[in-house]
């Protein structure tokens, strides 16, 4: 592509124990910290307290992964309450999508969720509040991205948040914070951010620009991934896939996703699947479909990550996904042909499969799931 356009992120701030700099972020006097339950028995709310003095700290700790319309609807009128003029989100991609919903919404009185996803209700015309993020898995890439996935886990249905003021005002990536990560989360969030880079190589809004970010974050996760998985306290691995998160985040933050993430919302709507795990059931099975339409930026992304050729390529994700044992914990996810074959009408999501380099109808989708499945 030779015109394109990107909205730099705000200020980041990287290192371990970089939360200690949170104060140089903001200047407002009220702030909404968004956040978990586990983060909170971890001690953040008091933690953000201490690093903020003079500021007026409220805490919503009740971020639930995936977030639903009607959940955020229910809080919206406690939340509202807080006068917050900034939200902190501290946790995984599900605290920042929140942040990100929240920022829409709470400035907005009369504004919510289920008026705008199922009644077709407009943004509100004033922009959102403000957001700091401060991710706590490696993988979403959500603090540097303009979009907030929000489901209707009624429908069963994802849902997209989108606007360049989403894009967080600041960031922190301090590596300290995901020295626990549980081994299943640093899987699933690594072939999240795994998934974001792939998907901004093999997509038609690529540019120089993306693919440079998109080649770093590759480098980085072939190596870091599995090394994290199997010693999960190294810093300087958790350090790096970081940095691979955000900058695959970039990549899409232009590109958008593709056929993956298009193909990986229904066993996330439906049957539960976290959504790095669902992307990762189909990398490979969409890496060969590519390759078949490949106009020469797969074999030169293939040499330039020291694989060789293509055929090199698709062995080095084929072993680094067998060493995170994926097919394994999507079995466990209870993902297998019976159970993902009635989903496959609902795979093609044009916003995000329309970006695919090689463009897929159903019957494609149909041999994908074969070949991916098994
Ligand atoms: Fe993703």
């Amino acid at each position: 592509m030779i015109a394109w356009d990107w909205q730099a992120p705000g200020r980041l701030i990287v290192g371990p124990g970089s939360l200690s700099r949170l104060g140089e972020l903001l200047t407002e006097e009220r702030v909404l910290l968004v956040t978990s339950q586990g983060w909170r028995r971890r001690g953040i709310v008091g933690q953000v307290c201490g690093l903020l003095p003079g500021v007026e700290v409220a805490a919503f700790d009740e971020v639930e992964p995936n977030p639903d319309i009607d959940a955020l609807d229910a809080v919206l009128p406690m939340l509202r309450e807080a006068r917050a003029a900034l939200i902190l989100a501290v946790g995984g991609g599900s605290a920042i999508d929140t942040a990100k919903g929240l920022a829409v919404a709470l400035p907005a009185p009369g504004w919510g969720f289920d008026a705008h996803f199922r009644g077709g209700k407009k943004l509100p015309k004033h922009g959102p509040l403000p957001i700091l993020a401060v991710p706590t898995t490696a993988g979403t890439g959500a603090e540097v991205t303009p979009f907030a996935t929000i489901w209707d886990k009624a429908a069963r249905q994802k849902h997209s948040l989108q606007s360049d003021l989403l894009i967080p005002r600041g960031v922190i990536l301090d590596a300290e914070l995901t020295l626990g990560l549980p081994r299943a989360t640093t899987i699933a969030s690594g072939l999240d951010a795994l998934s974001h880079a792939f998907e901004a190589l093999w997509n038609v809004n690529a540019s120089n620009l993306s693919d440079g970010f998109a080649l770093q974050a590759l480098r980085l996760l072939f190596r870091h991934l599995p090394m994290v998985v199997e010693q999960p306290r190294a810093l300087a691995g958790r350090a790096a896939m970081l940095e691979a998160s955000l900058l695959a985040g970039m990549a899409i933050a232009q590109t958008r996703t593709a056929l993956v993430h298009s193909m990986s919302y229904p066993l996330t709507a439906v049957l539960g699947v976290p959504h790095g795990l669902a992307c990762g059931a189909f990398l490979a099975g969409v890496l060969a479909y590519n390759v078949e339409a490949d106009d020469g930026r797969i074999a030169r992304a293939a040499q330039a990550l020291g694989f060789g050729d293509i055929a090199g390529l698709r062995r080095a994700l084929d072993d680094l996904l067998a060493r995170l044992g994926l097919a394994d914990a999507l079995a466990a996810a209870g993902v297998s042909r019976a159970t993902v074959e009635p989903l496959a009408g609902q795979m093609i999501n044009p916003a995000r499969a329309g970006n695919n380099l090689r463009s897929a109808d159903m019957a494609d989708v149909r041999r994908l799931l074969s070949a991916s499945l098994g």
